[in-house]
């Protein structure tokens, strides 16, 4: 078993990225609530616990508590922002609340170095602090390790009992030292080794999964994006043939999609799939359906039915397989995303495992994208998968505005295609995220050889972004867009314009839809 490191969370904004900062420092690491017994984490022999920041004062009644046991346990600790503050407040520390908050950044002052907790730090570095309440005085056994100027005890730590405190954020990119900090942790206070890679975490899943599953049979639906590639992938790995694919063709794919998904799932990657050609049931029922919200709404419960009803073909299934990701679970948590919940549930097929009455299997929850990439990789995935860009659940639908027919899909997927061609194919720094066409409902005058046509307008979107939360349009050289526009109006028959849009989001979404 590795060495693993668990974060207490404590409902952090930042829970996963130190988990993943954690990992990329090379030491398995997972978050479990913060109330997990002590019993319970003791089965799995942690090397280290972290305790997460969270929002909540510890100076309330009934601030949230981890077992009081895990801080006799003699294992390695290190509380961050309120897990500081509550390892603080159990030793008999004074803690103040702060007139002024104090979030943001911060200059830090290492005033000790008895422990090695800021080695290899300067003695001011700026660190990103975000709390109301503070630590004042420590008890005897613990010395204050740094200041900021509003914030006297910024860390803390007991050397003989191995239990440390910062109150800055170290996962955050904006703390400068952050990494050193939690690598200090890691190697000199729990003496951790390195030996952690995806290939760790990929043959950990597979033993997991196998052993959960045992001899029962699970079913998967595959998109042709990444994340339920890799999952199903890796399920399947541990399972082989007890797991079946199933693919539906909604018809809303891009250009020849469909078959290369299919090919590179049952040739490459040896998945047992079976595909379900649902392109006419899917036209007939949007058919003269204009809001979007109506078109995403039927695509859900249409793609249900279809799966439900292959599924039900299949003896045995006890189990479903999701390709959720963390950000699709803090999305969820997060009421004010509703577009993210909305995403989720069509993506994710949601409500299918209670209808069918089917356990989860979820594998990729702890990760992140540039993960789930990575363990693609691990897993032989080839790159055109590994790669592919984020597609919406509803596919085309949502990027024709306006009615969904048979003749505007096949204007929009070779515009579509054009894009994608001319974008895969040029030197662009950054290389944007996302980019695509999008067929609008207007028609304009234009002048073909001697004629006049009257006919569609495309729209082009090519984004940067990290995560699809926030995007800036890409800046496309002037010529590269010249290039696209004349294909497409010169391929592409009943296109006679093309536009390009410069919305960021916010204000815009990626997606027209
Ligand atoms: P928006 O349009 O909300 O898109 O700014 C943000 C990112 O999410 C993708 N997207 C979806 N992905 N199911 C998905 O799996 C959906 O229903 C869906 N709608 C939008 C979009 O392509 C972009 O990357």
């Amino acid at each position: 078993m590795p060495e693993t490191v668990f974060v207490l969370d404590f409902g952090a904004q930042y829970g996963q990225l130190i988990a993943r900062r954690i990992r990329e420092l090379g030491v398995y690491c997972e978050i479990v609530p913060y109330d997990t017994p002590w019993n319970t984490l003791s089965v799995r022999s942690p090397a280290a616990l972290v305790l997460s920041g969270g929002p909540e004062s510890t100076l309330v009644d009934d601030a949230p508590e981890m077992d009081p046991a895990i801080a006799d346990s003699g294992v390695p600790i290190l509380g961050i922002c309120y897990g500081m503050q509550l390892v603080a407040r159990d030793v008999g520390a004074e803690l103040v609340k702060l007139d002024h908050a104090e979030y943001g950044p911060a200059t830090l002052v290492v005033v000790n170095r008895e422990t090695p907790l800021f080695d290899g730090i300067p003695d001011e570095s700026r660190v990103w602090m975000s709390h109301g309440d503070s630590v004042e005085s420590l008890p005897d056994g613990y010395a204050a390790l740094a200041s900021t100027p509003r914030c006297h005890v910024a860390a803390m730590g007991n050397i003989k009992k191995k239990i440390y405190g910062v109150q800055f954020h170290p996962e955050v990119v904006h703390t400068q030292y952050g990494r050193t900090v939690l690598d200090n942790f890691l190697r000199e206070v729990a003496a951790l080794g390195r030996e952690w890679k995806m290939e760790s975490f990929l043959e950990r899943s597979v033993e997991e999964i196998r052993t959960r599953v045992g001899g029962d049979k699970v079913i998967c639906a595959l998109s042709g994006g990444v994340d339920s590639a890799v999952a199903a992938t890796l399920v399947a790995r541990a399972i082989g043939e007890q797991l079946t694919c199933i693919f539906v063709d909604h018809g809303l794919l891009r250009k020849r999609e469909a078959e290369e998904v299919l090919a590179a799932f049952r040739e490459l990657l040896h998945l047992n799939v079976i595909a379900v050609d649902a392109r006419e049931r899917f036209l007939h029922k949007l058919r003269g359906v204009e809001d979007p919200e109506r078109k995403r709404i039927i695509i859900g419960h249409e793609f249900i039915d279809v799966f439900e009803h292959e599924a039900a073909k299949i003896r045995g299934v006890k189990y479903l397989v999701q390709g959720t990701l963390y950000p699709d679970v803090i999305e969820s948590k997060t009421p004010q995303s509703k577009a993210g919940q909305k995403i989720k549930s069509h993506h994710n097929v949601g409500g299918l495992p209670e209808q069918m009455g089917l356990a989860l299997i979820e594998p990729l929850r702890a990760l992140f994208k540039d993960e789930v990439r990575e363990l693609g990789r691990a897993l032989g995935l080839p790159e055109n998968i590994v790669n592919r860009q984020p597609f919406p659940g509803p596919g085309l639908a949502v990027r024709i505005i306006g009615d969904v027919t048979q003749e505007r899909l096949e204007i929009l997927r070779d515009a579509d295609a054009i894009v994608r061609e001319e974008i895969d194919g040029a030197t662009l720094d950054p290389h944007p995220w996302q980019y695509f066409a999008v067929l609008t409902p207007v028609k304009s005058v234009g002048v073909m050889g001697d004629g006049r046509t009257y006919a569609n307008l495309v729209a082009i979107r090519a984004i940067t972004s990290e995560d699809g939360m926030t995007a800036d349009w890409a800046r496309l050289p002037h010529e590269l867009l010249g290039r696209i526009s004349s294909r497409i109006v010169n391929e592409v028959q009943g296109v006679n314009r093309i536009a390009y849009d410069v919305t960021t989001k916010p204000p815009a979404t990626v997606e027209w839809e």
